[in-house]
């Protein structure tokens, strides 16, 4: 970050040919190329992988002496300061299994260009504060490829010779090389449109491959939910005529926000009932709004290098989040989202990768779309929204999008327009961007009755950076409630030296020890502290009243994470062996009978803790005893339950209901988490029940969640279920995925071995990456097998890891972060896990997106 420089000279114009043949691709891209300043005369374009077959300036053709071509970049000297390049190339779609370029994911081809994929079209100068206006040819042949799209809008199409075609594309928004796109393919389109809040007609496409355009109601239908809520809530529109997303079937993440041709993960767009659970549902209108918000935070205003990514990412996150939130229940919302947080971001920050939200150094880039990046970034954003309140927040947002329309900027930036519209000082709250790991919030309180008077103290506990560098304290807004015994929220008064850091609900925190007062209170107050997660720290709150809180705040998400706290501490007293359970048990039951709350939610507060978020609460990972406990605790609810947990589930149950709305999703989340339960007894009758789910509901939630516990829990039955179910689905890879997770995070024994042998299964394929997380990927998460004393778990994993770097580094690099536990792993594991380290670390073309990854892990010194 401290080295960058902007680069010498910028492109204003691009225009690309794309001709596309059965064997190869050749591009002819022509440029204006313009000099910063006079003086400089050599222009460094990048390029990987790339045939060059011509290259003139201003119609000349260039001699060998006026440029040099390296490994990755192409020098020309002498270059007038201004002049027209144009540059033949050759690439090979076919055998580009990186997924990065131009590429072909079955019978189509397409292209993913963030953050470096452009390098791999054409020589550009492929970073994101050089902004050029594209026109865009593509020529094929007409009866393979009759779909030829890219960005903007379509200026002409025609017929050619020997049956090729071609359509002509121009975009008139500048925008960095990570934004273009293309696609060719034989695809069918789904269609609609759109009208903007300013008149303006939007044709609305969604290209998929041909027999699954009925599986397109819900994206179109979230599309156009994204595009009215962007203008209720930021006052921003769509600007161009068409807005198109294609689905592949071959990306390596979720979706891509290319300007006007947005690509896809066909996992993000498909869906029907029968093929699709309730959380796909989800996933699509959250990654479709994603990609949506995006126009504006990400390709009007984008970043300048790629250390400002979560300049558009977080703040993407947080308003896909906001959007979800408006379209479900927000306190649901709330509770996933900071439960991802929890599981993903709280595990990179307190290992080896950690790192700030805004990096300041990387080896490779691929490996910081990270759940700091992102998920953390959307964190910051919301303080920034608490802080400021709803109508600043706005303002400053506005602010934002006039200033800096057009343009790369960095995270500074944005923080600049919001301070023109409040008057807080964020010098010290920006400390979020460049600081790492998760600090802990240490809460003490003390009523005096006599006094009246309730103190809160409060300390900021910052750990230390993964290099042991010293951080300072943050500024956050935490929020908060003073309850009565009955739960109600309490009146008070500050004392006044504490008044200016007190808003509605909301202490303002910013040294590293304070203490807040509260007068005129009146009885002992139940605290109920950091609602709604406001601020993403830990809390270390010791005198919490967490069966009180489960059972009675009117904060939701603070209801959860007093039931999450309870069965934590519950669980950790019986690793003592300290049989404890009582109180949770019983809070457990009065949340079970409470007919007030609504399902879903109802569905999230009976949830035990995942192992993954067990293992953070141990210094030194003991995977079995968590994994035994974690089972026990399960059991005994089931036991203690199971008259109450089967009549609600009888009563829920309704194996012809297909419908996805709130309380439908609502009744099938909660019975089937009490079926979860209820599973674990592990007797004929509950088995039963499963093999009914499992062959009676019509749902793809229904029937995933019953063939899920057969698996695990009634062996006998398991087997002609999983039968069936590959039977029925073995030609729609997107649900094969779903039976390759059942397989890969089985608890039974031999589970490594049924995966391995899955490898060769005709459904499967390493070069599809939906495939390979949801069978490797998967296998790597599963506690129990991937940490197996034995270590074949790490053997297999590092394996894979090698065998993937060689297809697909992204990929693979992605996989060794299940390794990230190393350092906190008991002796046994950890000199096992030494040994494939090191062996991966040897390895002599790793990539060095890979290697970035294991060479922190492997030497990060604790
Ligand atoms: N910008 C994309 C998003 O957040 C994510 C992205 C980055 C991506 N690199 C990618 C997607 C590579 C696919 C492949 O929506
Ligand atoms: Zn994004």
């Amino acid at each position: 970050l401290k080295d960058y420089r902007q680069s010498s000279h910028r492109i204003a114009h691009c225009e690309l040919v794309f001709d596309i043949f059965e064997d190869k691709t050749v591009v002819t891209n022509t440029m204006q190329v313009i000099a910063r300043d006079d003086q400089q005369m050599t222009l460094t374009l990048d390029g990987e992988a790339l045939v060059l077959n011509s290259l003139q300036c201003d119609d000349d053709e260039l001699s060998a002496e006026a440029y040099r071509q390296g490994e990755s970049q192409l020098e020309i000297f002498n270059l007038p300061v201004k002049c027209t390049l144009r540059i033949v190339t050759t690439i090979d779609p076919d055998n580009n299994t990186e997924l990065e370029g131009l590429y072909r994911s079955g019978d189509i081809y397409c292209t993913q260009n963030e953050p470096e994929g452009f390098r791999r079209i054409t020589y550009f100068l492929d970073r994101p504060d050089n902004m050029t206006v594209f026109t865009t040819k593509v020529i094929a042949d007409k009866q393979n490829l009759p779909i030829l799209l890219s960005n903007g809008n379509l200026v002409e199409k025609g017929e050619l010779e020997e049956g090729r075609h071609y359509t002509l594309w121009h975009d008139p928004f500048a925008k960095p090389s990570y934004l273009f796109a293309l696609v060719a393919g034989d695809l069918a389109v789904v269609s609609d449109s759109y009208t903007t809040i300013h008149g303006q007609q939007v044709a609305l496409n969604i290209y998929v491959d041909k027999g699954d355009e009925s599986k397109c109601a819900h994206a179109m239908r979230s599309l156009k939910a994204a595009m009215r809520w962007d203008e209720a809530q930021y006052g921003r529109a769509y600007d161009l005529e068409i807005y198109n997303i294609v689905a592949v079937a071959s990306f390596n993440m979720g979706a891509m926000e290319n300007k006007g041709l947005n690509i896809f993960n066909a996992h993000y767009v498909l869906a029907d009932e029968t093929s699709a659970t309730d959380q796909d549902y989800l996933g699509i209108e959250s990654v479709i709004a994603h990609e949506y918000f995006h126009n504006w935070t990400g390709n009007r205003i984008t970043c300048r290098d790629w250390f400002q990514l979560t300049l558009k990412e977080g703040l993407t996150v947080f308003r896909d989040q906001c959007f979800s939130a408006d379209m479900n229940s927000s306190v649901v919302q709330r509770i996933n989202d900071v439960k991802a947080l929890h599981e993903r971001q709280f595990v990179e920050d307190a290992g080896p990768t950690a790192h700030p939200i805004k990096p300041d150094h990387y080896i490779e880039i691929n490996n910081f779309y990270t759940a700091t990046v992102y998920e953390k970034g959307a964190e910051v954003i919301r303080m920034l929204y608490l802080l400021l309140g709803a109508e600043r927040f706005r303002a400053g947002m506005d602010r934002y999008f006039e200033t800096f329309d057009a343009q790369a900027v960095r995270t500074e930036d944005f923080l600049w327009a919001l301070r023109q519209e409040c008057d807080l000082n964020l010098d010290q709250f920006e400390r979020w961007y460049t600081q790492e790991r998760t600090p802990t919030l240490q809460v003490r309180e003390r009523y005096d009755m006599i006094e009246q008077e309730y103190r809160v103290h409060l300390t900021q506990l910052i750990p230390d950076t993964v290099n042991h560098t010293k951080q300072n304290s943050y500024l956050f807004p935490l929020r908060f409630a003073l309850l009565d015994h009955k739960g109600m929220e309490m009146n008070y008064a500050m004392q006044s030296s504490s008044e200016n850091k007190v808003k509605k609900g909301m202490l303002i925190v910013s040294r590293m020890d304070e203490t807040f007062i509260f007068k005129n209170i009146t009885e002992q107050p139940r605290l109920s502290i950091n609602r709604a997660f406001s601020a993403p720290v830990k809390l270390d709150f010791k005198q919490a009243d967490y069966p009180f809180l489960m059972r009675y705040d009117s904060d939701g998400f603070n209801r959860y994470e007093a039931a999450q706290s309870l069965a934590k501490e519950t669980m950790k007293k019986m690793m003592l062996n300290k049989d404890e359970y009582d109180h949770y048990i019983a809070a457990f039951g009065s949340v079970l009978e409470d007919e007030k709350i609504d399902l879903k939610f109802k569905a999230q507060l009976l949830e035990l803790p995942s192992v993954a978020i067990l293992m953070q609460e141990q210094e030194v990972v003991d995977v079995e005893s968590i994994i035994d406990i974690h089972s026990r605790l399960t059991k005994m609810l089931a036991q203690k339950y199971q008259d109450q947990m089967f009549e609600v589930y009888a009563q829920l149950h309704d194996a012809d209901n297909s419908r996805i709305d709130a309380e439908s999703m609502g009744k099938r989340a909660l019975k089937n988490r009490l079926l979860r339960f209820l599973a674990t007894l592990e007797n004929e009758w509950v088995a039963e029940i499963c093999s009914r789910q499992y062959y009676e509901s019509v749902t793809m939630t229904d029937r995933i969640a019953a063939l899920d516990l057969l698996e695990n829990h009634a062996p006998q039955r398991a087997e002609a279920a999983l039968r069936d179910f590959y039977q029925t689905y073995q030609e729609d890879s997107l649900v094969m995925n779903k039976y390759f997770s059942v397989l890969a995070a089985s608890q039974r024994a031999g589970t490594i071995d049924r995966v391995q042998a899955l490898q060769n299964d005709p459904a499967y394929d390493v070069k599809v990456p939906n495939l390979v997380r949801s069978l490797i990927g998967v296998f790597a998460r599963n506690v129990k097998h991937f940490h197996a004393r034995s270590g074949h778990g790490y053997a297999f994993i590092a394996d894979k890891v090698l065998e993937l770097d060689a297809i697909n580094p992204q990929i693979a690099s992605g996989l060794a972060g299940a390794f990230k536990s190393y350092s906190r792993l008991n002796n046994h594991n950890k000199n096992l896990l030494k040994k494939e380290l090191e062996r991966i670390l040897k390895y002599e073309s790793l990539s060095k997106n890979v290697y970035e990854i294991v060479e922190k892990i492997r030497y990060e010194n604790v």
